[in-house]
């Protein structure tokens, strides 16, 4: 069964793509089929993968046919980029904001199309950093969702207001839970750092915080300028590590 995660947090930088590619990879590299789709106008993922701009279909195209009951189909749209199979985003993804609002089951568009997907262990769809309808369409397609955070700043906040939508969400898909936390950018000597941990803990249960953290890791912002993910240039790095711990977590609980 293929299982569909939403990497999802309205607050931007926290590590959303960069744990999308990387989460993926260590897992195409567990054995694991993965697909990768970008949802953000901003196209981080596309273009971190050395995916360039103009791709013959997007995600956009794709979501636009859709909703305007054109002759469709999702994994025409499938481009391979280190070793994964990516559905790219585009600038004109914007759009679709405005597009979809005027749409009947316009919460619906992408789990309609993701319905046939069967031949993949995981989907991963990397979110924008806000709650519209893109933000939507992903978590109502979705059996579990995963909101890194950064454990710099106290998240609690934003995390009981992104839970606030997800219960709303959950009217309109009702299989979807919360896969956990992952705390991004860690560094153990910060005080902070480690008092935001116990804080998830202690409000959602200890199950729902990752063990693993992934640590700061210049690494990581390297890779995706080159348009690689972390195995592909530096497999022995912090970051590498990080994320292969993470998969073998993320197998156990998902
Ligand atoms: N563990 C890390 N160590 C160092 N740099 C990191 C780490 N994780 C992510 N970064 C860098 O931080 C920046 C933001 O990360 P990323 O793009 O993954 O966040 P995001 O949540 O997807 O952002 P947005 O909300 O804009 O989509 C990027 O430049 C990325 O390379
Ligand atoms: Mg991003």
């Amino acid at each position: 069964m293929t299982k569909i995660i939403s990497i999802a947090n309205f607050k931007g930088g926290v590590g959303k793509t960069t744990t999308a590619i990387n989460l993926a990879a260590a897992l195409r590299d567990l054995g694991k089929k993965t697909l990768l789709i970008d949802v953000d106008p901003q196209a981080n993922l596309t273009q971190s993968l050395g995916i360039k701009d103009g791709v013959e279909r997007s995600i956009y195209d794709i979501l636009h046919k859709e909703a305007f009951g054109e002759d469709n189909d999702l994994t025409a749209a499938i481009v391979k980029a280190s070793g994964l199979d990516v559905i790219p985003s585009s600038l004109e993804l914007a759009n679709a904001e405005l597009e979809l609002a005027s749409i009947y089951g316009r919460e619906q568009i992408l789990a309609q199309l993701t319905k046939s997907l069967n031949n993949y262990d995981f989907v991963f769809i990397d979110c924008p950093p806000a709650m519209g309808m893109l933000t939507i369409n992903a978590l109502v397609a979705s059996d579990t969702v995963l909101l890194p955070l950064q454990a710099e700043f106290l998240p609690l906040k934003g995390v009981r207001n992104f839970l606030k939508h997800f219960d709303h969400i959950k009217r309109l898909n009702k299989k979807v839970k919360l896969l956990g936390f992952v705390l991004t950018k860690f560094d153990k000597r910060k005080k902070m750092n480690r008092h935001v941990k116990e804080l998830l803990e202690s409000e959602f249960s200890k199950d729902k915080v990752f063990k693993t953290h992934i640590r700061i890791n210049i690494a990581l912002a390297n890779a995706q300028q080159k348009g690689m993910d972390i195995y592909s240039y530096d497999k022995n790095s912090n970051g590498a590590m990080d994320y292969k711990e993470l998969a073998k977590e993320f197998l156990l609980k998902v």
